[in-house]
């Protein structure tokens, strides 16, 4: 078992191969996730909406991240852990920046992700990596920008505004970013802006000519059951598996099935 890491995404990106990405905020989630092989585990800030039930990613700080973090890094052997650092938590001043990015290494996790661009967020990105905290970047749809962006819009339609995130997309390589989340982007978009850089691109709802695709677990497993964006493929149905499980303890309870004799000292 090799651990995952930078140099092992820029291998996979080099050879024209794939890996995956998957949320996971909890150990055992976290543990099964890194068994069946998934490259990247990442703490994505998605944790506010689908395990803490707020309606956007700007509910939660650093301090929740810092738990939830701990919570997977114990869980996982293999795959590189990635936290994304929480609205408000990098924007202050630099030094903040690095001390909250650096409290997430501290607990666990390989590297941080960051939305958005901005002269700021390059030099940000610089000052990390020359710490040793690799910086995944993410472009496109950026959650923590929902107020300014005006709602859940799908970015780079136009050659323009495709040339535009690919401008920033260099930008971020240049000032040291390993891989770069690209979020409802078109495909054909996403796949100019893929071919036209060093690092690899991560599609959420970016189409499939990134080198990898990342969804939130919730999503994939049948948890969630709010909203399922389109991009989104669900493999499971978790949320019926735990309303039968809990039903049929509940009916066990109540009509005296359960405990039974060999469930009791
Ligand atoms: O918060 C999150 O889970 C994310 C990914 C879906 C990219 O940012």
């Amino acid at each position: 078992m090799n651990k995952v890491t930078v140099k092992t995404i820029q291998k996979i990106k080099d050879a024209g191969e794939k890996f995956s990405v998957l949320t996971a905020y909890d150990y055992s989630t976290a543990k099964y996730i890194d068994e069946a092989g998934v490259d990247i585990i990442l703490i994505g800030d998605s944790l506010a909406m689908v395990a803490l039930g707020y309606d956007t990613t700007h509910c939660i700080g650093v301090d929740e991240m810092r738990i939830f973090t701990r919570a997977v890094a114990r869980g996982v052997n293999r795959a590189m852990v990635v936290t994304d650092m929480p609205f408000m938590s990098y924007h202050a001043n630099i030094s903040d920046a690095i001390l909250n990015c650096g409290e997430m290494i501290r607990n666990g996790a390989n590297a941080v992700k960051i939305e958005g661009y901005s002269d700021y967020i390059l030099q940000l990105i610089q000052r990390l990596t020359e710490s040793g905290i690799p910086v995944m970047g993410h472009l496109g749809f950026t959650p923590q920008f929902l107020n300014t962006l005006g709602g859940y819009k799908i970015q780079g339609k136009t050659t323009e505004a495709t040339e535009e995130i690919l401008n920033q997309a260099k930008r971020l390589e240049d000032a040291g970013v390993f891989s770069i989340v690209l979020e409802m982007v078109p495909q054909d978009s996403a796949k100019y802006i893929s071919e036209n850089l060093r690092v690899p691109t991560i599609s959420c709802g970016a189409g499939k000519f990134c080198s990898a695709q990342v969804l939130v677990s919730d999503d994939v497993f049948g948890k969630y059951s709010e909203f399922k964006p389109k991009f989104a493929r669900k493999y499971g149905d978790m949320k019926s598996l735990i309303l039968d499980c809990a039903k049929r303890f509940d009916s066990d309870v109540k009509t005296g099935k359960f405990p039974s004799d060999e469930e009791v000292f």
